[in-house]
């Protein structure tokens, strides 16, 4: 089998080196000329666990290749897989899908009416009903294409996570296929046989239902999150113990004990842009979800009321001293995007003496971004700590999971700890002399 993957972000590189493991032949496509340039020298744009490894043994393999240009290996796919962008567009928070039908377009100049038929399958989040609207978008531009005939678009969206990327797509715990054919239900069964021999569940529905599927699982899982973290709040107020709250639902298999971690909100290239784009989708289609609205809402409130949280474990600021110690969405990620940390920073440097930052990934991307001028950016944690008045802790790194707590002792002005993400036990840090302060763990 050969696949063509448009796209090289997160997506669609660990997808083709994913596919390519499997045994397939890819082509990533890419119209950066940089992006794929690199690729072709083994330059990895993006920083996630095992990519590089994976990538470099496919391309030696000679089973995965760069290019960008779409038309080279055309004619050889038996799929081709869009993997581009859908951001939110600002102007009305819906998911932003020009990139989608610009590569539609590109694919409907391509398809040879007198060869068979192409299997054009959406891996980016797309709203509900875009399958279907890629195909009359290819029909119109290009009158003499045929359904079925020359072509047809399948969905098959993806669910990994940053981070963990490989592992999630290897072992996923599901896949789902939206089909309107068996045509494109026999290409993606090939596909995904190599899964199907681990007994993983491989779903087919149709394509609105799997379209779906992949905005109701985010908007899930985002809301699961906001409601640990205001059941945190409540915590904090009641004198109880998110941590074991969490555990005691989590215990309970309806609840099940995974994405209740609470924390200063949560961020990414996804939970927040595929809540705004299915809150539009309801409201679209006259089925409103306020259940989806409040999780936008809460989500960045939360943001805004973790500076609150500093201020009041910490009093008046304005001669303070911080050291930041993670900025990334999440940690194993260099990536930025909506990360609580670009909303409480910008607000710490206007009212602290300084901000001193340290993040293992993310600081080379965040040197760039307007919203941390004016911090100090540092190479190491504890030099990150020397000389600090407080740590405010905002990405769970495991690095910072293991800190020689006497030398954090002894490097601070102060011992006090705000830990946003819950990653050390209260009592032992009283033990040890500082003045911690945590989520949803007994003082506010
Ligand atoms: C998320 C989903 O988990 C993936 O299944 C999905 O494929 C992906 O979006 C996507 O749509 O492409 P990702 O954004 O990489 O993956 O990261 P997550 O691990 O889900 O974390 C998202 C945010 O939620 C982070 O800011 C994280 O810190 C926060 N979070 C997560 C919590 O605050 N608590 C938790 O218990 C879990």
């Amino acid at each position: 089998m050969n696949i063509s993957i448009i796209g090289t972000g997160y997506v669609g590189l660990v997808s083709g080196a994913c596919f390519s493991e499997f045994g397939f032949n890819v082509t990533c496509i890419d119209k950066d000329k940089n992006k794929i340039n690199n690729l072709n020298n083994g330059l990895i744009p993006i920083y996630e666990p095992s990519l590089e490894d994976l990538v470099k043994k496919n391309v030696k393999a000679k089973r995965l290749s760069f290019s960008t240009n779409l038309a080279e290996d055309f004619e050889n796919s038996d799929a081709i897989f869009i993997a581009v962008g859908t951001p939110t567009n600002i102007k009305n928070n819906k998911a932003d899908l020009k990139y989608i039908y610009e590569v539609a377009k590109e694919i409907a100049e391509l398809i040879n009416i007198d060869a068979d038929p192409k299997l054009i399958v959406t891996k980016s989040t797309v709203p509900v009903g875009t399958g279907k609207n890629i195909e009359s978008y290819m029909l119109n531009y290009r009158k003499e294409l045929k359904i079925n005939l020359n072509f047809e678009v399948a969905s098959n969206p993806e669910f990994l996570r940053e981070g963990s990327a490989i592992e999630d797509f290897m072992r996923p715990d599901r896949v789902i296929c939206g089909v309107e054919s068996n045509f494109a239900k026999s290409i993606l069964e090939k596909l995904y046989r190599p899964l199907n021999l681990r007994e993983t569940p491989i779903l087919f529905s149709k394509r609105e239902t799997a379209e779906l599927i992949k905005y109701a699982a985010n908007g899930f899982l985002a809301t699961k999150i906001t409601f640990i973290n205001e059941m945190a709040d409540i915590c904090e107020r009641v004198g109880a113990d998110i941590q074991e709250v969490a555990k005691g639902i989590g215990l309970d298999g309806r609840i099940g004990s995974k994405f209740l971690h609470p924390g200063p909100g949560f961020g990414g290239s996804c939970f927040p842009k595929d809540t705004r784009a299915l809150s539009e989708i309801g409201k679209e289609v006259g089925a409103k979800s306020a259940i989806i609205d409040s999780v936008i809402k809460v989500n960045e409130a939360r943001k805004v009321n973790m500076v609150k949280k500093i201020k009041d474990a910490l009093g008046p600021l304005k001669n303070k001293s911080l050291s930041i110690l993670g900025i990334t969405f999440k940690p194993n990620t260099d990536d930025m995007r909506e990360s609580p940390s670009l909303v409480i920073i910008p607000e710490l440097i206007k009212i602290t003496k300084e901000v001193k930052v340290y993040d293992p990934a993310g600081m080379s991307i965040a040197k760039e971004m307007k919203e941390f001028e004016g911090v100090t950016w540092m190479n190491d944690t504890y030099e990150c700590i020397n000389n600090t008045d407080a740590i405010v802790l905002i990405t769970e790194w495991n690095e910072f999971r293991a800190l020689d707590l006497y030398k954090v002792k002894t490097l601070l002005n102060k011992p006090v700890i705000i830990d946003l993400r819950n990653i050390y036990k209260p009592d032992s840090m009283s033990e040890l002399g500082f003045q911690y302060v945590s989520i949803g763990r007994g003082s506010i």
